[in-house]
């Protein structure tokens, strides 16, 4: 029976590749399987050395297992020296792991349909929150957004991907399905929804600040309810540092939360954008 509590744990790397033009996917043998809220994460090192010192969080993205033996598995895309350093790594070597960690998004809401929104890398913590929500056949629909074709998630890694109408994929060159921002996508299919279908939307987004900043605007102008995985920098990323913090609304003032605690998944109406 997977737990969900937080633990740290060394896991044997199976297969570390890169996909398309600039994902990588590691999976990894863990001593028991792990339960998820999808938009949790884990904080993730196996790079030789001490440097750079700190872990890099990365969103849980498929965990499974049975008997005592789990896997795990993460999508990441390479921007700076740690994820450089984890894209190097080879099967049979391991990765530390502090995982599950913060709040992921709140799925368990009775007869609403949903909007899941990824913005590049974005889609790490959304996939996982529509195969959860395809195992309860619950309503929902995918806007995926990239710079360009070859930037978007390989077809192979969408949940749910067959089904047509339900995936939305969108590109700033025009070299894939809606040619604009993912957020223009979003904007646009909004405006012609009824008051009806308005009331019963819930939208869940990970991707840049600013696209999660123009969709907590759009959601609130129409009174739809909206939540957002930030990707703030970490550096403890269970709670100590107050390294990660971000600005939200308390009432007529602001307070700080930390993004690795309190979220990564805030309400979208919470943060002060
Ligand atoms: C909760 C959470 C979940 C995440 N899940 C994933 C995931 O599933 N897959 C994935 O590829 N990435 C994910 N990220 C982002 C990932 O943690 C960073 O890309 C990574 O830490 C960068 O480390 P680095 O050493 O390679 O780069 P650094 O050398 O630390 O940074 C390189 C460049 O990237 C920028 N950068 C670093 N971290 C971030 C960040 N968090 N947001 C925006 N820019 C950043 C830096 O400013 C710098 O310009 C997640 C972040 C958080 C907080
Ligand atoms: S990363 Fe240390 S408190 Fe969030």
């Amino acid at each position: 029976m997977p737990n969900d509590r937080t633990r740290f744990l060394t896991a044997r790397i199976v297969r570390n590749e890169g996909r398309g033009e600039i994902f990588y996917r590691i999976e990894a043998i863990i001593p028991e399987p792990v339960r998820f809220v999808p938009g949790q994460f884990a904080m993730v090192s196996g790079w030789p050395g001490n440097d750079p010192l700190l872990p890099r969080p990365l969103a849980v993205f498929r965990s499974g297992g049975s008997k005592g033996k789990g896997k795990i598995e993460f999508v990441y895309k390479v921007v700076g020296r740690g994820t450089a350093l984890l894209s190097g790594l080879h099967p049979g070597e391991t990765l530390s792991l502090t995982l599950p960690l913060g709040r992921g998004f709140d799925l368990e809401q009775e007869g609403r349909s949903y909007w899941l929104v990824g913005g590049g890398v974005g889609f790490s913590s959304v996939f996982p929150a529509a195969a959860a929500l395809g195992r309860r056949r619950a309503r929902f629909e995918m806007f995926l957004g990239a710079r360009t074709r070859g930037h978007l998630p390989p077809k192979e890694w969408t949940p749910g991907g067959k089904e047509p109408g339900r995936i939305h994929l969108c590109t700033e060159d025009g070299t894939a399905g809606y040619h604009g921002r993912v957020t223009d996508a979003v904007l646009e299919r909004m405006k012609g929804l009824s008051q009806e279908s308005v009331e019963r939307l819930v939208i869940l987004a990970c991707g840049p600040r600013e696209m999660l900043r123009e969709i907590a605007a759009a959601a609130s102008e129409r009174s739809v309810q909206a939540q957002v995985a930030l990707e703030n920098h970490m550096a403890c990323g269970f709670g100590v540092c107050w390294g990660c913090v971000v600005t939200v609304w308390d009432g007529d003032q602001t307070a700080y939360r930390r993004v690795c605690r309190e979220g990564p998944v805030f309400d979208a109406r919470e943060v002060v954008w």
